[in-house]
């Protein structure tokens, strides 16, 4: 990515919920969005395109583990509705890859809207509103992100997908 209006879905330090580790992860989330635009525009083919929605999947599900684990533990009171969030886009995020595998018409575009207007305003609604008891009740993510860390790197490594937007 050399030119900056390339890039679709570009971070914002208005997105942050001043938590390292969880900031990060929605970074990550960002680059696999900004990397399915890519390997779309570029035409990438099926293969590639089911790789980055393979990998969007399990990262998402990841990283929606570490936020209601962090949210439990800090006895979070909203952290039934905010799972109820997280349900209803891994299910969206299901139909539209089912779809996409299903259907010859291309959803892409409808999908990296979708996921991009969805993460920006589940981040800077629903994510924001955590993080003060977060911050407040202390935690420790270390097992965790090197947990994720390792299994993310692997993911990568595995596939070429993720060389294509860099
Ligand atoms: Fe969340």
């Amino acid at each position: 990515m050399s030119n900056d209006e390339e890039i679709f879905f570009k971070w914002s330090p208005d997105y942050s919920v001043n938590i390292k580790t969880i900031d990060d992860q929605h970074k990550v989330l960002v680059d696999i969005l900004n990397c399915l635009f890519v390997a779309v525009g570029k035409r990438e083919g099926d293969k590639a395109i089911a790789g980055i929605l393979e990998a969007l999947m399990g990262y998402t599900q990841k990283h929606f583990t570490l936020e209601e684990n962090l949210m439990r533990q800090a006895k979070y009171p909203e952290l039934e509705s905010h799972m109820e969030e997280h349900r209803k886009l891994i299910k969206e995020l299901d139909i539209l890859t089912k779809k996409y595998m299903l259907e010859d018409k291309p959803i892409y575009f409808e999908m990296l809207k979708f996921l991009k207007t969805w993460l920006r305003a589940h981040i800077q609604g629903v994510d924001k509103k955590y993080s003060t008891t977060l911050r407040e009740a202390g935690f420790s993510v270390d097992a965790w992100e090197k947990e994720a860390t390792a299994e993310f790197t692997a993911m990568s490594n595995s596939k070429k997908w993720w060389e294509l937007w860099k």
